[in-house]
């Protein structure tokens, strides 16, 4: 029957079919493009809104958790508080010949790769361990010349030295642009929660441990945009911050990593694709750190993060703003500045994930057959209806089975070609059910049911359809 060959599938299928289908296309395309940033089609819009709109449901929809959604301009003060315009920089390092520009990390991370590849694990280690232990540029440099590390594209050694470059995109408030009025675009969403921690302990009378949510779009100047969603210049990001008393921030920041891998196991996702990679530089306020990494078909890269950050980002942004940001528990008669444990996960590059993991081609009965085996939760459509024939009464009877359905799910029409080819669209695009309307729907009033995955189709009263997805669904 269908043997499925998935495993194997490259980055540029993906690129491809999430093109050609109307999920993801290059932003200004028509200009060139503009590198490091995406457009999402229809299709991608749906899968985008489905991972938002079930990290929201997981995250929020609980009492101990509140949502928000802060500007994206913050005041400029934030960044100081937060270390970004001090150090969220990466090192840069130029070739003087071709004049391409790397991340000099990333150079040496190429290096180590290859000397793996190559089966020399004693010399990829040592190097390895000099990487994790260089910081400043002058010590990236070192290693690249020392090395002789190449350029990957060209086989050149030219190098410039390493120079620290800050990923924030700076704009000006107003007409004037002078630096008392620059701001930047926000890096990452975390800051507008830390910044509002008083406003929803006060509006919402929430107690420690409790948490903030929030979904929003987060830009950075990346130095090399590349993999398709996954290293791009604006993203999406999806995070919370969970405040809790000093001594129980251990049992938290296991509680938080259990609940992010049960959210990716709970939409389907290949549990042997996942892994939990502990950090191994903790930040210096930090006490714990792990990356849930997926398995891309470039290979593994972090989809999530999950810090237990102390209590650095109150403690910080108490000291410049000169607002206190602490907690008085009344019961305990104590106040503390709560500790902070993160869950950071980016949804563009959760729906790249998403993309590659329902991916799968297999052959049925000597055809090919394209198929993105979504959860439910996650198909762009949830259904999609056929008449057999456009005749009979058949496309009067599908029309107004669609129309109810749209009411509650996504759901698409299709009235053209045969029946078997209806369905291999539908399967390409993850289309979960496969409604057909044919002689005996005039009959008896009943319609088949076609699972993408199984194939099996089964008969059901046409006014049980709704019932039916939506029990699957769930
Ligand atoms: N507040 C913590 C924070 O922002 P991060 O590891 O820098 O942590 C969290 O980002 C997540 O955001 C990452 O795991 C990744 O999924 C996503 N992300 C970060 N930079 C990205 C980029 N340039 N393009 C796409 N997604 C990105």
């Amino acid at each position: 029957m269908a043997t499925t060959s998935q495993t194997n599938v490259t980055l540029d299928t993906i690129v491809s079919l999430a093109k050609r289908r109307g999920f993801i296309f290059q932003s200004s395309e028509i200009y060139g493009g503009l590198n490091g940033c995406w457009d999402y089609g229809p299709l991608g819009v749906e899968l985008l809104r489905n991972i938002k709109e079930s990290w929201w449901r997981a995250m929020t929809y609980r009492d101990d958790i509140e949502g928000i959604d802060a500007a994206i301009l913050m005041h400029p003060r934030v960044w100081e508080a937060s270390g970004h315009v001090q150090s969220f920089s990466d090192p840069m390092i130029d070739n003087k010949i071709s004049k391409k520009r790397y991340r000099a990390d990333h150079l040496i991370e190429g290096e180590i790769e290859k000397l793996r590849k190559k089966g020399r694990t004693e010399q990829a280690d040592a190097l390895e361990a000099k990487l994790n232990a260089a910081s400043d540029p002058a010590e990236f440099y070192q290693i690249i010349i020392e090395h002789q590390i190449q350029d990957p594209e060209t086989g050149q050694a030219e190098w410039t030295e390493v120079r620290q470059f800050n990923l924030m995109f700076k704009t000006y408030i107003g007409p004037l642009e002078e630096s008392s009025s620059a701001v930047y675009l926000r890096p990452e969403t975390a800051q507008g929660i830390f910044v509002n921690f008083t406003n929803v302990l006060q509006s919402s009378r929430q107690k420690v441990p409790f948490g903030i949510a929030q979904i929003g779009k987060s830009f950075r100047n990346e130095i090399n945009t590349k993999n398709f969603l996954f290293r791009t210049r604006e993203f999406e990001q999806m995070e919370m911050q969970f405040f809790v008393k000093p001594g129980e921030d251990a049992k938290w920041y296991d509680y938080w990593r259990e609940q992010r891998w049960n959210w990716f196991r709970d939409l389907g996702m290949q549990m042997e694709r996942l892994r939990m990679k502990p950090h191994e530089k903790l930040a210096h306020y930090a006490r714990a750190a792990v990356d849930i990494e997926y398995q891309f078909p470039f290979g593994w890269g972090e989809l999530e993060g999950i810090h237990n950050r102390s209590d650095f980002d109150l403690g910080r942004h108490t000291e410049y703003s000169g607002k206190k940001l602490e907690y008085f528990d009344q019961v305990a008669n104590e106040r503390y500045t709560p500790f902070v444990i993160e869950t950071a996960v980016g949804a563009s590059r959760s729906t790249m994930a998403f993309l590659c993991d329902a991916y799968a081609e297999e052959e049925v009965k000597g055809e090919k057959r394209n198929v993105l085996r979504f959860h439910p939760k996650l198909a762009p459509y949830k259904v999609a209806v056929f008449p057999l024939v456009n005749k009979d009464g058949m496309p009067e009877f599908a029309t107004k089975l669609h129309g109810d359905l749209q009411r509650s799910f996504k759901a698409f029409y299709d009235d053209s070609g045969a029946v078997g080819r209806r369905y291999r669209r539908q399967d390409e695009i993850g289309t979960p059910f496969c409604v057909t309307i044919d002689g005996q729907t005039l009959e008896d009033g009943t319609v088949t049911v076609r699972d993408r995955d199984t194939m099996q189709q089964e008969r059901i009263p046409a006014e049980g359809v709704g019932g039916y997805v939506g029990q699957r669904i769930a």
